[in-house]
């Protein structure tokens, strides 16, 4: 059952052209395909099979004449000549369709998601991603909107045809029809192309679609300067929609975006939803030229497409914003979410060698590790072999369906230089420990660095890594001795050496993340203080208050200590130095989650107690709090912004900075800033601070209920109203809440977002979810059950809440796994889901 990349074959026939008519239908929407094949030269001869899953099949002829194919478990197998054509007619039921993969319906309107194997769900196709060819698309319904893939090419009374002339796999196939309007706008292209844009929404929602249209410009802009890429088709259109299991979707042309990801106003969105939106609007967009035009030879090469266009995205948001700030939050999000993953049962290379579902590997390791990897890359070559090597690739590769392999030739190429180690990155999981120890003698400074990777699930050995790592120094007096510097660790173990000038000087490593990697490095708690106060680099300057923290909080949690002043008065400047951007200094006065420390405590051969973790964070915050109240009061007025909402960097900074001094001041005013902030808000981050702020006290109820009462009639805030109260309560009350929740009228527990906005926000409270009594894991495992017969994918997904279930006391330990095992005995239990358990379990 399980599919290995080294069993990888040509496709035995080649698609010269598709054409589809859809007469839709809730229950029974008909599908007529009409397909030219010829055997593939190069494939491995023998039957026409094609993919087919819950198909009625009605009639099924080849060149004309009816056949009688033998029907599989998961598709057709019929003899056929080398060169023909294939007409089929099936029946499928879109309203039944509960597990949004193929075509399926959302509040009455029809939508499609193919990736990565929903097409086989719409007709009998080659469903893979290495056939490619161009689409023609007849909807029929009497709907007033009908969209699909490429340009317009005819539309009359109850009609409409589409016409997608570049060669595409069936994974980037979408359809929506529905009754919509659009929010519309026009770009024109750098090689003078007029397209129109348009953003598909219910009715109501179009004066949410500002943002997502300024982002959508903004991009086409960027990929045009940054990477030479313009659009290639006369229309552009975005389709929001409320039931989706993922974030968005890059179909060719017609991207199709989980609403959260498109709609936002002053009111309703806050400035964390107006960068991720703008996030999202770049990485769809950008997905046209790496994924659609070169997509990729099988789903094992996934991150061929992900990382890359990640990585696109994330230079995208730092270009339009600030790329110290996006630096540091695309690590904290890569230690949330990928070394967790990597440091668990589901660790696994960028590049996977066997799956049994592939829906299971859409993970942080495929997208975030594999941008980190072309960061690494970029870095390692130069920014302008690295522009050379990208053209390379689009003029090598366009139209065609390639592997990593292809991706790194034209790098070796462009550079001449031997990327064999590099390409260790995708093969080998787990994320590589780097220690350095340094000294200085007599103005040198001496760096030792050794490296090591642990074992991972079927990896028990590792070879080195090449890990380009930027060093500088700071001597004592705050000045820098040395400016950046990159350092290629190839060996386990070399030393480098730096003139600095100076005996008394601190090392600053891995500067801006240089490397994904965990950095052993000792350093007292005034050298930390250091760099946080002087470091050039701000990711690492950053990231000395953030292991000064860490440090402290792991004392506190151990030896029952007292907040660390150390850590207390390094955040002195911090609060007050305005010459500091405010966006920077909010998040250098964020506590690591208790989930990254946990994973600390892990690291240092504890066992995390999540009830001891909730408290020290608790008491530092106060302990923060009451040693710089005057300096957080006078920052809480001065950071306030006047004017209409802006969600640009500059005033989404300042909301950030006055936010989290008010998060702070919470400890010790009794609640009084939080609730006359609540009253007074006229945007929706003032709004979910001051109400995060008071959920924390336990004393939030007026609130809460004033809140549900304004919004109950918006989806997308509810789904915010849900999520707070439960992943924002504090110590364990968190469970009681979410109990409560379910059973509320509005917990509408079949739609994905709702969805995780209640089980998803348990798993996110540390200290709920890991209860002593169990019942989170019970709670979780329940409604996973549940959700598992209607929506594998979702469900799948959701199982990874359970990853870390080996760091925990054995207790706990057996709690989970009892709840694990109980969902994996489920009669009927989905391949999804039984895949995920079975690897969360270690079987
Ligand atoms: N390609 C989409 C994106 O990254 C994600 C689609 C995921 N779909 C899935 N079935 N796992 O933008
Ligand atoms: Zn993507």
């Amino acid at each position: 059952r399980a599919i290995r990349l080294s069993e990888y074959q040509n496709p035995a026939f080649l698609v010269q052209d598709v054409s589809l008519t859809f007469r839709l239908d809730p229950h029974a929407t008909r599908v007529f395909s009409r397909i030219s094949f010829r055997r593939n030269p190069e494939g491995p001869g023998g039957p026409l099979r094609l993919d087919g899953e819950g198909l009625r099949l009605i009639r099924a002829a080849i060149d004309g004449t009816e056949v009688q194919p033998k029907i599989l478990p998961a598709g057709l197998e019929i003899d056929a000549p080398d060169a023909f054509t294939w007409e089929a007619e099936v029946q499928i039921d879109p309203k039944a369709n509960t597990a949004l993969e193929g075509l399926y319906m959302s509040n009455g309107m029809y939508c499609t998601q193919c990736e990565a194997e929903g097409f086989r769900k719409i007709t009998y196709y080659p469903d893979r991603p290495d056939v490619m060819a161009p689409f023609e698309v007849r909807i029929e319904s009497e709907l007033p909107v009908l969209l699909s893939n490429g340009d317009p090419v005819e539309r009359g009374d109850g009609y409409a045809v589409w016409r997608d002339p570049w060669k595409k796999p069936a994974y980037l196939f979408a359809l929506v029809a529905g009754d919509l309007v659009a929010h519309s706008n026009g770009f024109t292209t750098m090689e003078g192309r007029e397209v129109a844009l348009n953003i598909w929404v219910r009715p109501g929602d179009e004066d949410r679609c500002a943002y997502a249209m300024d982002s959508l410009k903004r991009s086409m802009r960027w990929d045009e300067d940054a990477y030479g890429r313009a659009y290639d088709l006369d229309v552009f259109n975005i389709v929001a929609v409320d039931d989706f299991n993922m974030g968005a979707m890059e179909n060719k042309g017609l991207n199709i975006f989980n609403a959260r990801y498109v709609l936002a106003s002053p009111e309703t969105a806050t400035d964390a939803d107006y960068a991720r939106i703008e996030a999202i609007v770049a990485h769809e967009y950008f997905h046209n030229w790496t994924g659609n035009r070169i997509t990729c030879r099988d789903w094992f090469q996934l991150c061929l497409k992900e990382g890359l266009t990640v990585f696109r995205d994330q230079t995208f948001s730092g270009d339009e914003r600030s790329h110290a700030v996006k630096r540091i939050e695309d690590v904290q999000m890569l230690r949330a979410r990928q070394f967790r993953e990597d440091a668990g049962p589901l660790a696994h290379p960028v590049r996977p060698t066997s799956y049994i579902e592939i829906n299971n590997f859409y993970t942080a390791t495929v997208y975030e590790k594999g941008a980190e990897i072309i960061g690494m890359l970029r870095r390692l070559i130069g920014e302008d072999a690295y522009r050379e090597g990208c053209d390379l690739y689009f003029d090598r590769h366009d139209g065609q369906a390639c592997t990593i392999e292809d991706w790194l030739k034209v790098f070796e190429d462009a550079t001449g230089r031997d990327l064999a180690q590099f390409a260790r990155w995708y093969a080998q999981a787990g994320t590589p420990r780097v220690t350095a120890e340094t000294r200085i003698e007599g103005g040198t400074l001496i760096l030792d660095l050794a490296q090591s990777l642990p074992a991972t699930p079927g990896q028990p050995e590792k070879a080195p890594q090449v890990i380009p790592l930027a060093i500088g120094a700071i001597a004592r007096d705050g000045t820098e001795v040395l400016p950046t510097a990159v350092v290629e660790l190839t060996e386990t173990a070399q030393t480098f050496r730096f003139e600095v000038g100076t005996d008394d000087a601190v090392a600053s490593i891995n500067r801006g993340f240089s490397a994904p990697v965990i950095l052993d490095q000792t350093l007292s708690a005034a050298d930390r203080a250091l760099l946080l106060a002087h470091d050039t680099d701000p990711f690492n300057k950053w990231e000395a208050g953030r292991a000064l923290a860490r440090t402290a909080l792991v004392d506190m949690i151990v030896q029952s200590g007292a907040p660390d002043r150390h850590f207390v008065d390094a955040l002195g400047p911090v609060i007050s130095d305005n010459a500091q951007d405010p966006a920077f200094r909010a998040l250098a006065l964020a506590l690591p989650s208790d989930d990254d420390l946990a994973q600390a405590l892990t690291d240092s051969n504890a066992t995390p107690d999540p009830d001891a973790i909730d408290a020290a964070r608790t008491r530092m915050q106060t302990a923060v709090a009451t040693a710089h109240e005057g300096a957080l009061d006078a920052v809480y007025d001065a950071m306030k912004v006047s004017g209409p909402y802006n969600p640009d960097a500059t005033d989404a900074g300042r909301r950030a900075l006055r936010n989290a001094a008010l998060s702070l001041l919470t400890h010790v005013d009794g609640g009084d800033r939080a609730r006359a902030q609540f009253a007074a808000a006229d945007n929706m981050t003032d709004c979910l601070a001051a109400l995060s702020a008071l959920i924390r006290t336990g004393q939030a109820e007026t609130e809460l209920q004033a809140f549900h009462d304004r919004w109950q009639n918006d989806r997308l805030v509810m789904d915010k109203w849900f999520a707070l109260q439960i992943a924002g309560a504090p110590g364990e009350t968190g469970l009681a809440v979410a109990q409560r929740l379910v059973e509320h009228p509005a917990f509408d527990w079949k739609n994905p977002n709702r969805f995780r906005s209640v089980i998803g926000a348990l798993g996110m409270n540390h200290a709920s979810f890991h209860a002593r009594s169990g019942g989170g894991y019970a709670l979780v495992a329940d409604w996973l059950i549940r959700l598992d017969p209607l929506n594998p994918q979702t469900t799948a997904r959701m199982t990874t809440l359970f990853e870390t279930w080996h760091r925990y006391d054995v207790d706990r330990q057996d709690q989970a796994k009892a709840a694990l095992r109980r969902i994996q005995s489920t009669e009927g239990l989905s391949r999804d889901t039984s895949e995920m358990v079975s690897r969360i379990l270690g079987e």
